[in-house]
Parts: C-alpha cells; structure tokens; sequence
C-alpha cells in the first residue's frame, strides 16, 4: 500500500492510474471500526484500484465540538486499510487541504442541509459537502463509498453528485453494529463502561419506532416519536436531542409513517453525542444494519 500525504503526489498517482481501471474510493476520518472497514471490504472486489483517505476535517466540527480529542489511530489505521488490500492511502494534513489562500465552500441549502443533524451541528454539512467534493477531485474515483449511519451525510452527498454532475456512483452501505445493537462509531471510544450500556437505548428507541410502523401503517408519525421518546426516557444517563420522521432524499419530515422513511435520533450520553437511524424503504423492508459477532 502507497501512503501518499500531499496533493501533488496523490494526483500525479492517479493519473498513472490506467483508464482501463476503476478505482474505489472510501473517505474517512480515521480511528477505523468495522463500519469503516464493511466499506472497505465492498469496495476492494468492486473496483480494480482502492484508494482510501484519512482525514479529520477541521471545517465539519463546530466551535464548541471534539476536533482536538477526536480519536486518532494512524497506525492502526494504515496496517487495517493495507491488510484489506488497499492500493492507496492519502493521509494529507490539514495545511495540506486548506491552505492559507483557501476561499471556496459548498454550502448546502433547505432542510437536508438546516435541519435535524444540520439544525444541531450549523455548518457542519458545508464542512462535509466542502471536503468530499475536494477530495472526490483528487482522488476522481469511479465509485465512492459511504454508510447509512449517517444518513443525512450520505444524501447531502448524494445531492452534490446529482447537483455538480460528478461522474462518480455513490454506494451508500448498511450500518454495522456491535451485538448489541450499539452503532459503530469512533465516538464510541468516549463512553466509559455506564454510558456505553446506555448507549444501546438509541437503538431500543428505534426498534420501538418501526413496531410503529409494523403494527400502525399509514398512521400519524407522532405516534411513533412518542414511542421512541419514551424509550429514551427510561435512560436516565441520555439527553435526547431529537428523534424526527422524515423523507429519505429531502428530508421533509413526514406526518403519516409510509414508505420511504426514515427514523432519525439523536443523543448525548453523558457528553458523547451519538446518531443512528433505521431506514424503511419502498418495498417495505427495513435496514435497520448488521450486527457485528451476535
Ligand atoms: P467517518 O465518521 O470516519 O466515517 C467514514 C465513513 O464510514 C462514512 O461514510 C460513515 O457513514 C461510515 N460509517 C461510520 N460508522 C459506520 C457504521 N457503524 N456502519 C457503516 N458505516 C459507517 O463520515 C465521515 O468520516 C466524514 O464526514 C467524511 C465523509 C470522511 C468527510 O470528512
């Protein structure tokens, strides 16, 4: 595997690249899990060339949030990225992506962009939708990989391909889980051994949310966030932020519970913020995600 930590470098590898080749890409910030490496492995029997970026976005995190203690793991992070067959590794710093003459942002607009995440996190999705464009340059893989536990991301990603015409086709995978239930996430690593045992009642909430949905079709959605904020509640160490309904692709939220839909939440446990979500699709079935060793 190349670990490659300049742009210059990182283009000029590209573009030794025969044209005859597809390359996959997955971005990343790094402190890999399985998540991250269920992408990983997708993506390598699906594309000639892998690449993969490490990169903790400074412009995603808010004033007030965890850029300087996000979990960092580099060489954990190489060696997992090498033993699943990664070609490339580009690692740049951040001097390297915004430099001092940096200007231009992509900033998404309506509701995908201002609400739930967008509502809690403001100019977080113009930090995403800034770096993945900047690195989908770079990089200029044929097929992107991304996870569905970040559901707002992956359509506010999916919104810059349609929207800038990007030739790039976006897989947006199933969330894996620990056997529990609990998300992978590197925020995980916060939790200490009370919270985390908290922290699968994101996931009990949303279980209750689809029962909804299951045994109430076409029903008023606040019945279901009723059910999920109760089960919220019975955890006295999470402080929930918002459990939504809402559409898929743009965001609307839905007053009646139908197809395609998703169940959003948000939580802070004990100071972690944690997110996760169950999708409903058209043909009625559900990815609630995979859990991992159960
Ligand atoms: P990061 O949080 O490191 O996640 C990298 C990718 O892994 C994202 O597409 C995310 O949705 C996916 N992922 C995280 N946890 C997962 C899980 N439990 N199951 C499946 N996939 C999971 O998301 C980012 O980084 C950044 O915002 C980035 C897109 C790299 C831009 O900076």
């Amino acid at each position: 595997m190349r670990v490659i930590t300049t742009i210059q470098e990182m283009v000029a590898e590209r573009s030794d690249c025969a044209s005859s080749r597809t390359v996959g890409f997955v971005p990343t910030m790094g402190y890999l899990h399985e998540g991250h490496l269920s992408l990983v492995r997708q993506a390598r029997v699906e594309n000639d060339i892998l690449t993969a970026s490490i990169f903790v976005n400074p412009t995603q995190f808010g004033q007030h949030e965890d850029l300087a203690s996000y979990p960092r793991d580099l060489p954990h992070d190489l060696s997992a990225l090498e033993n699943l067959g990664v070609d490339i590794a580009f690692v740049p710093t951040p001097d390297e992506m915004y430099p001092s003459n940096f200007v231009i942002y992509v900033d998404p607009t309506g509701p995908l962009a201002n609400e739930a995440e967008g509502g809690f996190r403001p100019g977080h999705f113009r930090g995403v939708a800034t770096i993945v464009l900047k690195l989908f340059q770079i990089m200029q893989p044929h097929q992107a990989y991304f996870g569905q536990k970040d559901a707002q991301q992956a359509a506010i990603i999916s919104h810059l391909v349609s929207d800038f015409n990007l030739p790039v086709k976006l897989h947006i995978l199933s969330t894996i889980r620990e056997a529990d239930g609990l998300a992978m996430s590197s925020r995980n690593a916060y939790l200490n051994q009370q919270e985390r045992a908290a922290a699968t009642v994101l996931y009990r909430a949303l279980q209750a949310g689809r029962l909804q949905f299951t045994d109430h079709p076409l029903a008023e959605t606040t019945r279901a966030i009723k059910a999920m904020i109760e089960a919220v509640e019975s955890e006295s160490r999470v402080r929930l932020d918002y459990v939504e309904i809402r559409d898929p692709d743009s965001f609307a939220p839905l007053e009646v519970l139908r197809a395609p839909a998703l169940l959003l939440i948000a939580a802070r446990v004990g100071s972690t913020r944690l997110i996760d979500n169950f999708l409903l699709r058209k043909d009625g079935t559900w990815n609630t995600g995979i859990l991992f060793n159960a």
